[in-house]
């Protein structure tokens, strides 16, 4: 794998060669496994310079805004397939032909509902919880139930409890919504697309037999498209280090789900919603411009900025074109939120200290806005986040479980604490 060698010179005078890896796309690779047989560890807080796996799913270049699921480029997918299609590429490698994607819609239409001793979870949550904390419990409970489908070493296991995760997550997060308003829960209808059913779940009346707006079912599948995976980020790399140690699939997604929570990463729609609220008129924005960049205020614009788009994100362009969309088909260009939402992106793209640091609108300020036209009540927007990377997460998993010789992920670290000391007893400290 590895032609190429680089030198390490020790600060103790000592020379090591590392294996250099040429991977298909991206940085040259150092291999640095065996530098702890010399007696030193990398230090990299934040893996802002290392590779934690070998991949062959998602492909990011942050510099040029490229995003590449399996090859094919986001914002082909997402204009011209599906949210299944790119959950059967994400899981198999390549895009499936008709049979392949009937096949697959069919075995995750025998898993779309829960099983009816799950629902009694729910009553056990305040009504005010926030759902992300009863998608952590609900999800992670799961393993209670589908015992048959456990084995990680067994890939028929694994198969199965990909499709239940990726079949259920919208119920359990329609469920959540529904169960916050006192709603009765919407079984699944198997008859309507993923994005479809879900919609329907969230917003159906028994009183009505008013289907989804196809305008919305298309944006809606759009956001999961291009929320599905995103390679190594925060919530992917715990389900990976929750599953390297062997602990079971739903029991992995739960910690992912903990994970994307944080407004670093996919709680931002929520916060970005919360912050255009906050900002509320047109004529504060200045106000809030002044403080994201005054280095004393911990406040930031939420929605801008990303770790790896330096340049755009490309998922946000096709997003932005899909919230103007939705907007325009629901009227709602006037809405007051809405407008500070414009108006912040022209003023912020515009804004030299801004366009220096690259900080563009990222895919979770135009999300926002969508789902917020849409009805979605804001804390409910991680939790679609969340139902879309169940997606990329198992797909991830899987890839590592399969490997030959995976190893439990166990970081070293940098001490700096007290040196060993004498223990001191009670009556004289
Ligand atoms: N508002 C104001 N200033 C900002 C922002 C922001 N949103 N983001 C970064 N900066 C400034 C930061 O203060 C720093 O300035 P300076 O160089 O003068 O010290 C510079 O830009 C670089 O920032 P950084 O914190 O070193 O960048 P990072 O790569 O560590 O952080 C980020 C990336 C996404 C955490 C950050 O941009 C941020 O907090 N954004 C708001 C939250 C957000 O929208 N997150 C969603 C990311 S997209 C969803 C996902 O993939 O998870």
């Amino acid at each position: 794998m590895a032609n190429e060698k680089a030198k390490l010179t020790l600060h103790t005078g000592e020379e090591i060669e590392l294996p250099v890896y040429k991977p298909a796309l991206g940085n040259d690779v150092l291999d640095v496994t065996s530098l702890v047989k010399h007696g030193v560890f990398t230090y990299d807080p934040g893996f802002m310079s290392t590779a934690s796996c070998e991949s062959k799913i998602t492909f990011i270049d942050g510099d040029k805004g490229v995003l590449l699921y399996r090859g094919y480029a986001i914002e082909d997918l997402a204009v011209n397939s599906d949210f299944m299609e790119v959950a059967y590429l994400l899981l198999n490698g390549e895009l499936p032909n008709k049979e392949e994607k009937q096949e697959f819609l069919d075995e995750l239409n025998n898993h779309t509902m829960l099983h009816e001793q799950l629902t009694h979870f729910f009553n056990g949550f305040r009504r005010d919880a926030h759902p992300m904390a009863v998608m952590v419990g609900v999800v992670g409970a799961l393993s209670a139930f589908y015992h048959d489908s456990l084995d990680i070493n067994d890939p028929e296991h694994r198969r199965r409890s990909a499709f239940r995760l990726i079949a259920k997550v919208p119920t359990i997060a329609a469920m959540c919504y529904r169960y916050s308003m006192g709603f009765p829960f919407v079984y699944p209808r198997n008859e309507m697309s993923y994005a479809e059913n879900f919609l329907n779940q969230m917003f159906s009346m028994p009183s009505t037999d008013e289907k989804p707006d196809p305008v919305l079912v298309r944006a809606m599948d759009r956001i999961f498209t291009l929320h599905a995976d995103h390679e190594q980020n925060c919530s992917t790399s715990t389900v990976r280090l929750a599953g390297s140690s062997g602990a079971n699939p739903f029991a992995c997604i739960a910690s992912g789900i903990a994970s994307l929570w944080g407004p670093a990463h996919g709680g931002a729609n929520e916060a970005c919603l919360k912050m255009l609220h906050e900002i509320g008129d047109v004529k504060r924005i200045p106000e809030f411009i002044k403080r994201a960049k005054d280095k004393d205020d911990p406040f930031r614009l939420m929605g801008f900025g990303h770790r790896v788009y330096k340049n755009f994100d490309p998922r946000a362009k096709v997003m932005r074109e899909s919230a103007h969309e939705v907007l325009e088909a629901l009227g709602a260009k006037d809405d007051p939120i809405l407008k500070v939402a414009m108006e912040l992106e022209k003023i912020a793209l515009e804004d030299p200290y801004f366009v220096e640091r690259k900080l563009y609108p990222n895919v979770d300020f135009y999300s926002g806005i969508i789902l917020s036209a849409i009805g979605i009540p804001t804390n409910m927007f991680t939790v679609i986040f969340a139902l879309a990377r169940t997606v990329g997460w198992v797909a991830q998993w899987s890839e590592m479980i399969s490997e030959p010789n995976q190893k439990i992920g166990r970081p070293r670290q940098m001490y700096n604490g007290e040196k060993k000391r004498d223990f001191v007893d009670l009556d004289k400290r």
